[in-house]
């Protein structure tokens, strides 16, 4: 019988020591809940002299890494350290040392995932990842547990912080991308290089994460088609509030004849919907299940409070499961084989800007060009120019079109002399 839960933890920044606070100050709480306490034997980090914001008994932060993954009397290893190496070989090791782990870094399990977790549960171990997505908003267990019995049809999701918040900015107050940007930086909610953030990569890494777990397969980072938010200009914003929508930054996965496509781009949602009314720095994820239905889970999707949350919730479910004596844990990772897909067959509306010349003719030009593509215009407009200029911006908004087919009639347009530049080229969901 288990009288203590050893926890070693790599990492004691942001996240960590708010994981470390909680561990301290709610000791006798959670030895409630657990049926044992959970003490922190072991702290690795980089910089032995940084201060730190919590003060732990003397001999626990240590520089070894080794020492924590290897440690015989620590049960779970927290990894809230963050980057795929070293970080990765850390946790194989801690695993192959016999401990279940919990982590908060989402590149590794987009990465890694199915092999980490098929080397945790061969050993009867397990390895947790809440914290990988949506900061404290509860997605992986409701993935993992309560929406089981589910078929998984789609999850559309506004997952990356930075951008909601940059994107919020450009569209209350008809902002710049660089202004905007600049403005997120000021307020450390976008890092000094927001490369990760602003091109979709976050987003593309946990989208991975929970199109695995909702589709039961294995879905790599790179399968998700990742567009970014950089070229988006203010009359965008503009021009899609004046026909009813916000633009977000959307990662949507879901289940097509054959497969299931994944994605990340700016796209325009209607009014109508509630992940349009998801604004700053919130996060959002729209899971549709065959039995349940549309559920919608919201919530501060990073900071260190939520983030703290969900490592606590999957470590004090481990030392739950120790203290209960449990020998093995349910294997979760990929159990079927469905295809990815590419996106030329999927279908959906557009929103096209074009700068134009501004003379007769160009208009009836454009459509015929879509038209011979076999692509219908739902609405027109036309900015009347400023006297002097030469060039007109025309937005257009088709039916709905395949992918493949409107690339080949964006061609087209690149192709006519009226065309002065294709400006956006953005999908209209749902
Ligand atoms: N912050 C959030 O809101 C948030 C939200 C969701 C997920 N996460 C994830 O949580 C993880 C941690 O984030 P954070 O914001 O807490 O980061 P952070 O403040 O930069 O802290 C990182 C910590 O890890 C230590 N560390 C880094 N590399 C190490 C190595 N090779 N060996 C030993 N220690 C190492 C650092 O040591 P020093 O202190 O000595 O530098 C520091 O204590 C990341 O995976 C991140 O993606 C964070």
């Amino acid at each position: 019988v288990k009288t203590e839960i050893g926890v070693g933890m790599i990492g004691l920044g942001n996240v960590g020591s708010g994981v470390a606070e909680a561990l301290l100050g709610r000791r006798e709480y959670f030895a409630r809940q657990v049926g044992a306490p959970l003490i922190i034997r072991r702290v690795a980090v980089r910089n032995p002299d940084k201060p730190r914001s919590v003060s732990l008994p003397p001999g626990v932060l240590t520089t070894d890494v080794r020492a924590v993954v290897t440690d015989p009397a620590i049960d779970v290893v927290v990894e809230i350290a963050g980057g795929e190496e070293p970080v990765g070989a850390y946790v194989l090791e801690a695993i192959r040392a016999g401990k279940h782990v919990v982590t908060a870094n989402k590149e590794l399990i987009s990465k890694a995932g199915p092999e980490l977790l098929h080397e945790a549960h061969s050993r009867g171990l397990d390895i947790m990842f809440e914290a990988s997505v949506g900061g404290g908003i509860p997605l992986i267990a409701p993935l993992r547990r309560d929406l089981l019995a589910n078929r998984i049809d789609r999850i559309r999701a506004i997952i990356n912080g930075t951008t909601n918040y940059i994107l919020t900015r450009m569209a209350q107050e008809g902002l710049d991308y660089e202004v905007a940007l600049a403005a997120a930086q000021g307020l450390g909610y976008a890092e000094p290089d927001p490369t990760n953030d602003v091109e979709g990569i976050d987003a593309a890494y946990k989208l991975s994460i929970m199109a695995s777990l909702g589709f039961r397969t294995r879905v790599r980072h790179t399968d998700v088609q990742t567009t970014g938010i950089t070229r988006l200009t203010a009359i965008d914003f503009a021009n899609a509030r004046d026909m009813g929508y916000v633009i977000k930054l959307l990662a949507v996965a879901e289940r097509l004849d054959g497969g299931i496509v994944a994605r990340v781009a700016p796209v325009l949602v209607p009014h109508t919907e509630p992940l349009s009314r998801v604004d700053g720095v919130y996060n959002a994820v729209q899971i549709e299940g065959d039995l349940t239905g549309s559920v919608l889970f919201q919530g501060r999707g990073a900071g260190a409070g939520p983030t703290t949350s969900a490592v606590l919730a999957d470590l004090l479910d481990l030392a739950h499961a120790i203290v209960l004596g449990a020998r093995e844990r349910k294997y979760w990772g990929p159990d079927v084989d469905v295809p990815v897909l590419g996106s030329e067959g999927h279908e959906s509306r557009y929103y096209l800007r074009f700068a134009v010349q501004d003379r007769p003719g160009v208009l009836a030009q454009i459509a015929r060009t879509l038209g011979d593509a076999g692509v219908s215009i739902s609405a027109v407009r036309q900015q009347e120019s400023s006297s002097g200029e030469e060039t007109a911006d025309l937005v257009i908004m088709t039916h709905s079109a395949r992918e493949g087919v409107m690339a080949d009639a964006l061609a087209g347009i690149a192709q006519l002399d009226v065309v002065t530049n294709i400006g956006s080229f953005l999908r209209v969901e749902g």
